[in-house]
């Protein structure tokens, strides 16, 4: 059963399942979890939420003040039989929990997909046959896919990263209105703006409907008329969106605008920088991440170090400032990256391919006193980070003039040395 208590009466071992006030004004990527650690409860009590929703029918009840068995209508048996057990035990039956959490996420994200995958093959259908988009059962699954990215924003993504060959544009789409949608959240939009980044994510290739599926699979190099058909879907798409009802600007805009580059030499216009909207410069930057990280007919799929280590280095294509934007919202850097430490130190981002979606940096530089430091690493934790990675930095501007050489020395543990 979900209670609401107040942030002080929450102990560990119990599941929160939300809080009062916004999504944002917490500290935790994910709504729902089992309190596990002081760290946490302390950032819960810490938090200045006014209240702290929970269920304890999937963790610990309401414990009174001295800690003695939970108030008699919350559960009295099953809570007390949790509170007598050993920790080792508790901890053992929180991390099941977590686990059968995780599984009926991954359920709940696999039934999306595939419903998301039955609106999206009849709207592009549609727009083969020239009929408007129907844009309730679009909207419907955008909105599903917020649900799911504010309950766990990782999962869908993982399953979105498998696409097989003949359904690639549609699960494409899905994962691209998924990016835009927790770049959305982590960029502090509201509901409706988060709304219309996830349908301009969704639709922004269904110009693609108007190209042969064998030049879209080629494996080859496109011959000039193919070259021509595939660089016509951005306005093919706009022109079908636009005659249907109620399409948000931003969808238009990223439909027309998503192949655009920062130096002017994108398509279908060449647009300079000025002229490209944020929403446009998002969707660039959804779009290529997700097709660089999936497997296609002619290419192996990038793990993500790898796809936003060769984004950042691509000198005009992307607006840096949003890439480092969406690096942060899905928590993941490229190898070898200088950046700045919420805690004031410059750190070098270390692989981490145990588990990329937590950062490990060596932070080796304090930005107040402009000194060396004994190096550290630091992992950079999803939900409970001590620190965070809060800028991207250059090298030059610190006067690491050769940063290659001392990434090198960094990595073998020199350290200190560099001070010298
Ligand atoms: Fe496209
Ligand atoms: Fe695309």
């Amino acid at each position: 059963m979900q209670r609401q208590i107040r942030p002080e009466d929450v102990r560990l071992g119990m599941y929160v399942c939300g809080f009062g006030g916004s999504w944002f004004s917490h500290p935790f990527w994910r709504a729902k979890f089992v309190l596990k650690t002081q760290h946490d409860l302390e950032r819960v009590q810490g938090s200045g939420v006014s209240y702290v929703v929970i269920d304890d029918a999937l963790g610990l009840g309401i414990v009174d003040q001295a800690g003695s068995p939970p108030v008699a209508a919350a559960r009295p048996v099953p809570v007390s039989i949790r509170l007598q057990r050993p920790e080792r035990s508790a901890q053992v039956q929180w991390d099941e929990r977590e686990k059968a959490l995780e599984r009926s996420d991954k359920q709940q994200a696999k039934a999306l997909v595939s419903r998301s995958m039955k609106v999206l093959r009849t709207a592009f259908a549609d727009v083969r046959l020239g009929r408007a988009v129907r844009m309730d059962e679009v909207t419907a699954i955008v909105d599903d896919v917020v649900g799911t990215v504010d309950r766990s924003p990782r999962t869908l993504l993982e399953i979105l990263r498998l696409k097989s060959k003949n359904e690639y544009t549609y699960l494409h789409s899905v994962a691209v209105c998924t990016l835009m949608v927790n770049a959305a959240r982590h960029m502090g939009k509201g509901a409706a703006e988060t709304r219309d980044y996830g349908l301009a994510g969704l639709l922004h290739d269904l110009g693609k409907m108007g190209v042969d599926d064998a030049i879209l699979n080629k494996e080859g190099k496109l011959t000039e008329a193919e070259f021509l058909a595939v660089r016509n879907h951005p306005e093919h798409g706009y022109q079908v969106l636009s005659q249907s009802p109620n399409i948000p600007e931003a969808a238009l805009d990223v439909c027309r605008h998503h192949h655009e580059k920062m130096d002017g030499s994108g398509y279908p216009f060449g647009l300079p920088a000025e002229a490209i909207s944020l929403v446009a410069r998002l969707g660039a930057v959804c779009d290529v991440y997700d097709a660089l990280t999936s497997e296609r007919a002619y290419k192996n799929a990038w793990s993500p170090v790898e796809a936003l280590t060769a984004m950042w280095s691509w000198q005009g294509h992307f607006d840096q400032g949003l890439l480092f934007t969406f690096m942060q919202s899905i928590g993941v850097f490229p190898a070898g990256m200088l950046v700045q430490l919420r805690s004031n130190r410059l750190a070098l981002v270390l692989e981490n391919k145990r588990r990329a979606s937590r950062p490990r940096v060596l932070a080796f530089y304090a930005t107040r006193d402009r000194q060396f430091i004994a190096p550290e690493d630091v992992t950079i934790q999803d939900n409970l980070a001590n620190d965070s990675i809060v800028a991207a930095a250059d090298p030059a501007e610190w006067g690491f003039a050769d940063w290659d050489a001392m990434v090198e020395r960094l990595l073998r543990g020199d350290g200190p040395a560099l001070a010298a």
